[in-house]
């Protein structure tokens, strides 16, 4: 079996080849959603909430439906919003204010991602399992976020700041 580490690389390395012939915001978030759903293992939803008139907003995603507008400070994505930082949460049940769309969702990670200065998105992955990401999932997740902000043009979605 494929260690986890090489299919984060492997992952990553294949963002590079999908977005870096193709600036276009909306299609980079729902290609790379796409690809986080395939290459990762025991998820069940990989998205992204976009900050728009002071309110997260379902953006791309992959997995079951989910809740549309999300405020600041509120679950786990409204707090990485505000608190600018990566949200790592072992069990959602014992996290106050977590924001269950998926019964199924155990454990959650999510990323702040920060254009100029200013959180533009979140990138939220959802597990049914408990405690399913750790320090390797975050050190290459935030590699993902870094490869995607690099390589997008989000300017259209910085008309407000
Ligand atoms: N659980 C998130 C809400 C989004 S869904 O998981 C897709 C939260 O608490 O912010």
């Amino acid at each position: 079996m494929i260690k986890k580490e090489e299919k984060l690389q492997e992952m990553n390395q294949a963002l590079k080849a999908l977005i870096q012939p193709e600036g276009d915001w909306l299609a980079n978030l729902a290609n790379s959603s796409a690809l986080l759903f395939e290459f990762m293992d025991d998820i069940n939803w990989a998205g992204y909430y976009i900050w728009k008139n002071d309110q997260l907003v379902l953006g791309p995603f992959q997995g079951k439906t989910a809740c549309v507008r999300i405020e600041e400070d509120k679950g786990v994505c409204g707090t990485a919003y505000s608190q600018r930082k990566i949200m790592v949460v072992e069990d959602v049940h014992q996290f106050p204010g977590h924001i269950a769309c998926d019964s199924n969702s155990k454990s959650e990670i999510v990323l702040p991602i920060i254009v100029a200065g200013e959180v533009i998105a979140v990138l939220d992955i959802d597990s049914p399992q408990k405690s399913r990401f750790d320090e390797l999932d975050r050190k290459y997740l935030q590699e993902f976020v870094d490869i995607l902000v690099d390589e997008t043009d989000f300017l259209p979605l910085m008309e407000k700041f």
